[in-house]
């Protein structure tokens, strides 16, 4: 049986791309402290009469202006949903983003930018983006407060787990499942959400039911998102192995082949057969993957 919200207020896509929603930007700020080569900000967008009504988990399209090619528009990129349901400012009128600029060398070793990524990092407060959606069907939350959730991401990937942790802590106001969140980055200055530039998430760490594990991959003691799953192991699958869990991971494509080894290893070691498992777990909406 299904273990995610039966509910989904809006049912999808309800700004196309020849007819986005033009929201206003409210907000755009630096996530990553001084110093950080990664530019990656909080973007919140003024979404009033829209009648968006976006759940945590779901993502919005942002189409850039300007053209492609002579004639057809930039494509819509996805960006996930980093508020809680009633948004940043509580009144359900507004929605939160966490965006990275794209700056890399192509093979020229000419600097090249991503389209959206920069359109969106470089807004000012009162400049206009057309957004599409919401989309999203799976990634959510368990309707039952009892499921243990455990959160993976690197990079922008907190995002959706900044709307989860601020939905069950604050909006709804009680958990009774264990929350475990694993995150990497590459230094103190780019843990999002968790430094001194925001420390949205930070707060709740004294929360009795949850636990976050951080891996610094460039810091003195070099770690990885998978190091700390591994240090975890006892009480992770003890979780997922017993099966009241709901699963998450969000961000980098590589994670998903890491994570999927370490369990597959795990279950091993147990004369458990993972795929098979997992097939279970997927069917149930337990096991969630979002990457890009
Ligand atoms: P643009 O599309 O113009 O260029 C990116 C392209 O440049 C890549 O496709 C690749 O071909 C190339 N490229 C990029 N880096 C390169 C490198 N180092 N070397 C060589 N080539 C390179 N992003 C985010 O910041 N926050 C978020 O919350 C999310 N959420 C999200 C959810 C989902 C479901 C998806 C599918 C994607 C995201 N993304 C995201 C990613 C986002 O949609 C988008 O892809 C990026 O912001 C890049 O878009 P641009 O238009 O800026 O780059």
């Amino acid at each position: 049986m299904k273990i995610v919200e039966k509910v989904i207020p809006t049912p999808g896509n309800q700004y196309k791309p020849k007819v986005p929603f033009v929201a206003t930007v409210l907000e755009n700020r630096r996530l990553t402290t001084e110093g950080s080569v990664d530019d990656i900000r909080h973007i919140l967008l003024n979404i009033e009469g829209s009648g968006i009504e976006y759940i945590e988990g779901q993502s919005l399209g942002v189409v850039a202006p300007g053209e492609r090619e002579p004639g057809k528009n930039h494509r819509v990129r996805l960006y996930s949903i980093a508020s809680a349901r009633k948004g940043d400012k509580g009144d359900c009128t507004s929605v939160s983003l966490c965006v990275k600029r794209v700056i890399y060398t192509d093979e020229k070793g000419t600097e090249q930018r991503g389209v959206a990524s920069n359109f969106i990092c470089d807004l000012n407060v009162g400049d206009q983006i057309q957004l599409t959606g919401p989309t999203g069907r799976r990634f959510l939350l368990p309707s039952d407060g009892s499921v243990n959730l455990i959160m993976v991401a690197v990079g922008t990937g907190i995002a959706p787990f900044r709307s989860f942790i601020q939905h069950v802590y604050h909006e709804r106001g009680q958990w009774d499942g264990k929350i475990r969140l694993f995150y990497g980055a590459k230094t103190g200055m780019e843990s999002l959400y968790m430094n001194e530039e925001s420390n949205d998430i930070g707060q709740y760490f004294t929360n009795s039911t949850f636990e976050a594990y951080q891996a610094l991959s460039q810091g003195d003691e070099k770690a990885y998102v998978q190091d700390r799953i591994l240090e975890a192991k006892e009480e992770l699958w003890q979780m997922v192995k017993g099966g009241n869990f709901s699963f998450y991971l969000c961000g980098m494509k590589a994670l998903e082949h890491s994570v999927k080894e370490i369990f597959t290893s795990w279950a091993k070691a147990d004369g458990l057969d993972w795929e098979e498992m997992l097939k279970n777990y997927k069917e149930e909406g337990r096991w969630n993957i979002e990457v890009y």
